[in-house]
């Protein structure tokens, strides 16, 4: 089967960038990627490519490729779904927020309401494609609903789950260390993988892509990101020990990455990792793992969450310290809020609850970050629901110069390794602010040597 008119249903930092980047290897096939998020498809469709409303390294360049040639951006939902050939869902699968697994499962309520809708309104055949992270067995679920609920259509489920991380997401895309597709083992189901392959055969290597399964290719993507959010809290673990033994955390990581066993990628220590995948899917893999019995399994992998907790408190408990044990009316400068470099993700940002941490003790934050607005950090602070929303906008301020920023403070913090922190004036911050001047390097990403030859304090996460 060849596939020449394709859907993609959730326009957000998976749907979009992978169906530019799908477009723009397959100008034969059309592409439209849909979202009831109007102002999103709005920010899709921007003439001005800085207005695209996710922002990742190179992904103007493809848009601007591909737009309007095959790639569409639209809220025409039923439309999009009944002309195409293959539906990929892409909607998020955040965790629940209520009744049963609250706190720990994956709230499939936009999955559901997704495969309720292809069911309602699709005409003709298709092969749909799981692209969001789901829990295994989820294909069982929409196959039961597309075939209860559909007019006699034939559709075959696939499962392609997305690697990319973000803020590297187009060079993951154009250059993935796989594609993994899961399939049903019958005819039909392989013919569906080969529809999908021979997509993917565009631009990546035949040997880049694996087939499996249904329950493995949904099962890997969720265990893939439990092993990557190991490796943190597992350098991270190591961290409070380097600090209370003179050892240099940078150091044990390179003698540990060494070891072409374990390697260096993933080793780096910070503040806590955050992001919107990492935490999600690993509760989600506790929640599972619970739902089987398995209780040594669940908190094995619960205890990954534990230690990440525990650093980004850690942190914040430590900037009290040492701030003479009282923050109450000072200034805390904070660079970064994204939860990584060259992204303006914020979702489970570190900053987030180093943030509402200190702001408990009374201090004043303020804020610059290179691409975040002020408004997402004060709908961020919100969110955890610790005081008023006017409480949070007196203790929270940005600034959009980062000297600014730094004016006057007691501290600054470093939640996010943005490279540009590292080229700034540090002489000159130091000179604007209060004394002693304390650096707390969540990211170990600044020369420790020249800022205490200026004469800040300086501490680093690990050191
Ligand atoms: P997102 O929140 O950025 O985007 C999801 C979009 O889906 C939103 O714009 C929302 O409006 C839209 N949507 C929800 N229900 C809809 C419906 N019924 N009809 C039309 N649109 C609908 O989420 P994301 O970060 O792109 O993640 C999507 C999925 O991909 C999740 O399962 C996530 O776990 C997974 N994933 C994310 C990443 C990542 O780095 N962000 C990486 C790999 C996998
Ligand atoms: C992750 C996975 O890497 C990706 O494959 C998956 O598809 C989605 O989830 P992402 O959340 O975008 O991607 O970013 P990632 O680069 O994995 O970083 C996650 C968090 O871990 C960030 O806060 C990052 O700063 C932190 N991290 C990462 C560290 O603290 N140290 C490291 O060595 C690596």
């Amino acid at each position: 089967m060849k596939v020449t008119t394709i859907c993609c249903i959730g326009a957000g930092y998976v749907g979009g960038p992978t169906m530019a980047v799908i477009a723009q290897k397959n100008p034969q096939i059309k592409v439209t990627v849909v979202d009831v998020n109007e102002s999103r498809i709005e920010a899709w469709n921007h003439e001005d490519l800085d207005q695209l409303p996710i922002y990742e390294p190179g992904l103007d360049a493809v848009v601007a490729e591909a737009r309007n040639r095959n790639l569409f951006f639209s809220t025409e939902v039923d439309a999009a779904i009944e002309a195409a050939d293959m539906v990929f869902i892409s909607v998020n699968t955040p965790t629940k927020t209520y009744g049963k697994g609250k706190g720990m499962a994956a709230d499939l309520k936009y999955i559901e309401l997704c495969a309720r809708q292809i069911a309602k309104v699709s005409t003709s055949d298709k092969i749909i494609v799981e692209k969001s992270t789901l829990p295994v067995k989820t294909a069982q679920t929409i196959k039961s609903i597309l075939h209860n609920t559909g007019n006699g259509i034939n559709f075959q489920i696939l499962s392609n789950p997305e690697f990319l991380a973000e803020g590297t997401a187009v060079q993951d895309l154009l250059m993935p260390d796989r594609v993994l597709i899961g399939g049903e083992q019958t005819k039909e189901g392989v013919e569906a993988i080969q529809a999908l392959v021979d997509i993917y055969l565009s631009w990546v290597p035949n040997e880049n892509i694996i087939t499996t399964n249904l329950w493995s290719s949904e099962l890997s993507k969720l265990t893939a990101n439990a092993f990557l959010a190991q490796r943190v809290s597992s350098i991270n673990a190591l961290t409070e020990l380097c600090e209370v033994t003179g050892a240099d955390v940078n150091e044990v990581a390179n003698a540990i990455g060494k070891d072409s066993r374990i390697g260096p990628k993933f080793l780096k220590a910070s503040v806590g990792f955050g992001g919107s995948c990492f935490q999600k899917d690993i509760l989600n893999l506790v929640y599972i793992a619970k739902s089987y019995g398995l209780k040594e399994v669940a908190d094995y992998w619960e205890q990954v969450i534990i230690m990440n907790d525990y650093q980004k408190r850690r942190f914040s408990t430590k900037i009290v310290k040492t701030l003479y044990n009282t923050i109450s009316g000072k200034k805390i400068a904070f660079l970064g809020w994204a939860f990584k470099k060259d992204t303006n993700d914020t979702r489970e940002s570190a900053a987030i609850y180093v943030a509402d941490q200190l702001i408990e003790e009374q201090a004043t934050i303020c804020v610059y970050d290179p691409k975040v607005t002020a408004q997402q950090m004060q709908n961020d602070l919100n969110y955890l629901n610790s005081r008023t929303e006017e409480d949070n906008q007196n203790q929270l301020i940005t600034e959009d110069n980062p000297y600014n920023a730094c004016k006057d403070a007691h501290a600054i913090a470093i939640l996010t390794e943005w490279d540009e922190f590292k080229f700034y004036d540090w002489q000159k911050i130091y000179d604007i602010m209060q004394k002693p001047a304390f650096v707390f390097d969540g990211r170990g990403i600044l020369n420790s040597e020249t800022l205490k030859t200026i004469g800040f304090q300086y501490y680093a996460i690990g050191r």
